[in-house]
């Protein structure tokens, strides 16, 4: 099959077989921040920006996003690195595996909620299992991004 499909702002053909998924063709494109972390769309490692909503490429069907708006990392190197100091500020050194994931999902956030709660934020953060260097630093960065006290 093959599909037309915006990536980071261009229209790119991708060919993929029927039962492929985003993660796996995205990945073999070239968008090599999409991270696998799971087998059982749980961990929120795979997250993109379909219409700047997060959503898991690991289950999304490549099918169904021709005609949608698809955002990696690639195509938000300067809010990503944004983001990487933030946390790097408060302590939080999220490793490379996971930090793509939680970039999408934080400016999937920022993209949806005008300013959150700590509730709407820890609420919105709930898939992302990571949580190595623990939750009060990634709050207040996450704070700091969204510029809400
Ligand atoms: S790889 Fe874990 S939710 Fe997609
Ligand atoms: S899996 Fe990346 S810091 Fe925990």
């Amino acid at each position: 099959m093959k599909a037309v499909i915006n990536i980071n702002g261009r229209d790119r053909e991708l060919s993929f077989e029927p039962h492929e998924n985003l993660l796996e063709v995205l990945r073999r494109y070239g968008y090599s921040s999409i991270r696998k972390g799971c087998d059982t769309t749980s961990c929120s490692v795979c997250t993109i920006l379909i219409d700047d909503k997060p959503v898991h490429s690991c289950s999304y069907l490549v099918a169904r996003a021709e005609g949608h708006k698809i955002t990696t990392v690639e195509g938000v190197e300067g809010e990503a690195e944004k983001i990487a100091n933030l946390l790097i500020d408060e302590g939080v050194d999220q490793c490379g595996y996971c930090s793509p994931g939680f970039v999408m999902t934080l400016m999937g956030l920022k993209n949806e909620l005008k300013n959150p709660t700590d509730e709407e934020i820890l609420d919105y953060f709930m898939g992302n299992l990571c949580r190595c260097t623990g939750y009060v630093g990634q709050l207040t960065a996450i704070k700091k991004y969204l510029e809400v006290k």
